[in-house]
Formats: C-alpha cells, structure tokens, sequence
C-alpha cells in the first residue's frame, strides 16, 4: 500500500522540470508512523526548517504538513516521507525566488514496524565510498544521496545489516542509513556531523536520553581504529530505534548493559 499526495492533491506524478528531480534540489523526511501518531514528529519538522534555511525554501506549514500524513495514514502503522522540492525550474541552476517549492506526502503500511523493543544486534561493514566534506550541506537531509547508493552497492551478504562511512579525510561519519553511538566506559560517544552526514532524529533522541542512564554525550571526531576499539557500538535512525552492533569487519563486540537499557528507553520513546 502506498499513497501520495502533490502540493495537496491525489498524485497526478511529478514534472519532469520538477528541479528536485533534475538536480537533486531539495529535502526529505522519512518517519515512522504508529498506530496513526507520527513518531518524534517534532525533531523530523525541526530538520527540515534548518533544511530549508540553509537551501533557502520557504518551510511548509507544520499543521498542513501533519494534516496530510495523517490523511493518508488514518489509525494504521507505516513510514511516511515527506519530500520538498525548489519545484519546478526554469534553465539551468540558477533558481527562480517566485517559485513555490513541491511538497510531496506519501505513506506506506511497513511489516517491520514497530521495530522489536529488544533489537537484536546486527553485523556492520565500514565502506569504501567515503562523503565528501561540505560544512553547508552538513547536518541536513538533502535529496543528493549518491555517496549512500554507491556504498550500499558495494555488499550483497545480507547477514550485514549496515554499512559505516568515513569522510574524505578518514573519519567515521554515520552508517549509510543511520547514525553510529560508541561507548567507552560511561561515555556515549558519536560522530561530529559539522562537515558532512544527516544529523538524525533518533541520534537526537538518544543524546536527550542517554543522561538518564548516567552516560555523559559526547560529540568528536573519530577515528575507525576507535570504534573497533569500543566497548560497543549502535547505530540508530528513525525506523529501526537504535541496533546495538555484534560486529564491525571482523571485530566482535559483546552484548553491553548500558545499551541494552538506552535501546529500551529510546524505543519507549518513539515506538510507544
Ligand atoms: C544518511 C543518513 N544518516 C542518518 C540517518 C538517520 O536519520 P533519522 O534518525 O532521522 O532517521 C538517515 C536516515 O535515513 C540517513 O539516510
């Protein structure tokens, strides 16, 4: 089951002027939906306003933009994505300010939603395909996703459940679809996302949860060599809550208390 709706209205399908198809030029939001109440709606609405600052895109109303998930979802549990375009362009790169942007809104019914409360540990692979480092794009979620397309290619085992890149320079950013957390005694440690990566809603959620647990939130640059040297390490995004890894490459980890307790707390939070 899959239904969307353009600027409001049943799709008719996008035009193929449509500057979010033609370059990329544009946002996305995909959100877990449970039993009809859109999950951490408030951190997805808050990306996609510093999305559409730093593109310069007028935001969508919030009301409107939960109005019409909510049309489409009813009482039932699934993933909506919201994606905002700069619509519809004249020629070339160069934007037109009296453009009004497109604001697509789709929902499907999702079997592996809601996520289990105790997430069992998934394998990890660290990439080849590196990000390229670019402090304006850094943080929002852009429609330019090619990095994460060429590196989700690079593997077809599909006992590997994801996949971790490093920027440009050799630093670990965040898994291809997630963020990454490290542990290290009572410190929660993830990736700075200044230069390059998504800064996700469930990675947020985690930092605002983790002091509970007495875990101090810290953001840095990291090596790989300090995740494989890790406690444990978890990746998180909106969907699946936040997976604790067995393994990074060949580097086993150990099933941690610390994660156990924040993946129950953070699935309270979102899955509820
Ligand atoms: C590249 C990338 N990083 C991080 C995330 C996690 O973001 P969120 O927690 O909002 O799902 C995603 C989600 O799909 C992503 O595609």
């Amino acid at each position: 089951l899959s239904l969307w709706l353009i600027n409001g209205e049943a799709c008719q399908g996008l035009s193929p002027l449509d500057r979010g198809l033609a370059y990329g030029d544009g946002l996305f939001e995909t959100l877990a939906i449970i039993r009809g109440r859109i999950s951490l709606w408030d951190l997805h609405l808050q990306r996609l306003a510093l999305g559409c600052d730093r593109l310069g895109l007028s935001c969508p109303d919030a009301g409107l933009l939960h109005c019409e998930v909510q049309s489409l979802s009813g009482q039932e549990t699934g993933v909506a994505k919201i994606i905002l375009t700069r619509g519809q362009g004249a020629v070339g790169y160069l934007a037109d300010p009296q453009q009004a942007p497109t604001r697509l809104v789709g929902f499907r019914t999702h079997p592996q939603l809601p996520p289990a409360r105790e997430i069992a540990p998934i394998r990890a692979r660290i990439c080849q395909t590196r990000l390229a480092i670019q402090p304006r794009l850094a943080g929002i979620k852009h429609l330019n996703r090619l990095e994460q397309v060429l590196a989700r290619q690079e593997w077809t085992d599909p006992s590997i459940g994801e996949g971790l890149m490093l920027d440009s320079e050799g630093f670990l950013v965040e898994g291809i679809s997630s963020n990454l957390f490290l542990l290290e005694g009572e410190r929660l440690i993830t990736p700075l996302l200044d230069r390059c990566g998504v800064a996700g809603t469930l990675r947020r959620l985690v930092m605002t949860l983790a002091p509970q647990l007495g875990l101090e939130v810290v953001e840095e640059r990291l090596l790989p060599e300090r995740a494989l040297q890790a406690e444990a390490l978890g990746v998180c995004n909106a969907l699946t809550g936040l997976s604790p890894l067995a393994s990074l490459d060949s580097t086993d980890f150990k099933p941690s208390r610390h994660f156990t307790q924040l993946t129950a707390l953070v699935w309270d939070a979102a899955f509820q």
